[in-house]
């Protein structure tokens, strides 16, 4: 059984319908009941941040969410625009949508439903403060707030929604990696790696390997309300000998490991391993994450900062 090499824009495929599967499914009917509710005046106005190649706007197409809205991703890599165009454009193939796109945006468009979808490169930290202010009716952060500095950017983008705006933040990692069969350095490995995403922002004493865990006491500190929460984990066996998916997924998993430990004594052992388990099919990979989601605080309820 081989293993595929790393591939990031496969990965993300890959997990649209790994992350199907996790989602919370209390924690997404709040949104859709927004979602069905807030679509028959204006258009919805929807901000995407770290929308990788675009799976949540299909996923909210798929389930039929998307009726009247302006949607804006944004993402950082260049490479994803294509990427998520191709896949709008051959998911309305096989649904039956029109899509076009022009140089400003792209449409999805059926008898019921039009959606515009404005896709943005860029970094969000330094977009933000150029962020229109009082646009959006919904911010979706969908894994990517645990890559990002929350009490530095969070602040600023939810004060720049419209006030009492709602906000979707799913697939945030709460800290807990679980691989079976067990190894004696299972500990430490994932003590390096939950530390080196700590580190990405040494200046807070945010533990962005944590975020699942403190964003709803985050929020609610910050006044804004927390309507669902609810975990999404991911539990994948690595020997389905029907679908190579999950077994790809961990692959991807392990070598984001090892890129960020590189040089750590003993972790590339580790991870050979650890492939050498999920070539055999007998790795079992699990991880905890939180989603949320709820309304951002109006003016009147403001706290200091
Ligand atoms: C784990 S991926 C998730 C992508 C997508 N939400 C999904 O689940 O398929 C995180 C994404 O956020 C993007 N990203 C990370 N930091 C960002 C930033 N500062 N600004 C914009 N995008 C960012 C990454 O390039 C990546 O595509």
């Amino acid at each position: 059984m081989t293993v595929a090499p790393f591939d990031y824009r496969k990965y993300l495929a890959i997990k649209k319908r790994i992350d199907d599967a996790s989602l919370n499914p209390e924690v997404w009917k709040q949104l859709a009941v927004f979602l069905h509710e807030r679509q028959a005046g204006e258009p919805l106005q929807i901000l995407e941040i770290g929308a990788g190649i675009g799976t949540m706007i299909q996923r909210l197409l798929e389930a039929d969410l998307l009726k009247n809205a302006t949607y804006t991703a944004i993402e950082v890599e260049p490479d994803f625009k294509n990427s998520a165009k191709k896949t709008l454009d051959r998911w309305c193939v096989q649904h039956k949508k029109v899509f076009t796109t022009n140089q400003e945006a792209w449409q999805v468009e059926s008898g019921d439903a039009d959606v515009q979808i404005n896709w943005k490169t860029g970094d969000i930290l330094k977009m933000v403060d150029d962020m229109p202010p009082a646009t959006y009716d919904l911010i979706i952060g969908h894994a990517v707030i645990d890559l990002l500095p929350v009490p530095l950017l969070l602040p600023r983008i939810l004060d720049r929604l419209k006030p009492g705006a709602a906000y979707y933040f799913s697939l945030n990692y709460t800290g807990k990696t679980v691989f079976e069969p067990p190894h004696p350095r299972d500990d430490d490995i994932l003590r390096a790696y939950h530390h080196d995403m700590d580190w990405r922002f040494p200046e807070l004493t945010w533990q962005a390997s944590r975020t699942g865990l403190h964003l709803g006491e985050w929020l609610r500190e910050a006044g804004h309300t927390v309507v669902a929460t609810g975990e999404s984990n991911w539990s994948l066996e690595g020997n389905d000998q029907t679908d190579n998916g999950p077994r790809d997924f961990i692959a991807n998993i392990l070598d984001t490991i090892e890129q960020a430990l590189a040089g750590l004594q003993g972790v590339s052992d580790w991870v050979n391993e650890r492939r050498s388990q999920l070539a055999a099919g007998e790795l079992h990979y699990f991880a905890a994450n939180q989603d949320y989601f709820g309304f951002t605080r109006k003016p009147y309820m403001a706290t200091r900062r």
